[in-house]
């Protein structure tokens, strides 16, 4: 089940295609995010056993994607490098609780969310895309970051119990919704 509450716009995935330099690039920096906010829970939660192994599995994952989009890249004569940051991660964060209860439950959706919609934007490069290697590719990533979704799910589930978590994930897919609803339009995965 992949939960989000609004659908990308039409048009979104042809901008991105005409980008698709601005796009690689910042697709690598949201696998290394991906990977490094994974890592970051692990250290920031050692009382929790249960998220230690299946964080570590999906990080390395992550960090693989990175590596595969920087092969992209480099096909390409690009190199990787800085970029001017998309605000929708931190625009994300913002409904995150401060303190527990409850930050390590908003921590785990927020991904949820993220997951979620780079699964639904990878599938939408996937059928735009000319390049039948590269859409091969981005449609390999697209059921990789849907089975990322359902993980940070599943353990959201056993941190909150069932209930709680689907309320909250509700709170978190309209908070996202409204943030990509004002997000810029320069050419990222996670703009308008
Ligand atoms: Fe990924
Ligand atoms: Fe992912």
């Amino acid at each position: 089940m992949l939960k989000l509450a609004s659908q990308t716009p039409p048009g979104w995935a042809e901008r991105a295609v005409a980008s698709l330099d601005e796009i690689l690039l910042d697709h690598a920096h949201c696998e290394k995010k991906a990977a490094g906010f994974a890592v970051t829970l692990i250290f920031q939660y050692p009382g929790h056993p249960e998220l230690m192994a299946p964080l570590s599995a999906l990080a390395r994952e992550e960090l693989a994607h990175f590596e595969e989009v920087l092969r992209q890249l480099s096909i390409r004569g690009l190199s990787f490098g800085r970029q001017q940051p998309s605000p929708y991660p931190g625009r994300l964060r913002e409904i995150v609780a401060k303190q527990e209860p409850g930050r390590l439950l908003d921590m785990l959706l927020c991904s949820a969310v993220i997951e979620a919609r780079s699964c639904e934007r990878l599938g939408l490069l996937a059928e735009a895309l000319p390049d039948p290697a590269l859409a091969a590719f981005y449609s390999g990533l697209r059921a990789a970051e849907a089975r990322h979704h359902g993980i940070y799910v599943d353990l959201a589930c056993q941190i909150a119990g069932r209930d709680k978590t689907r309320a909250r994930l509700e709170e978190f897919t309209q908070h996202e919704a409204r943030v990509l609803d004002r997000a810029p339009t320069h050419p990222r995965l996670h703009n308008a």
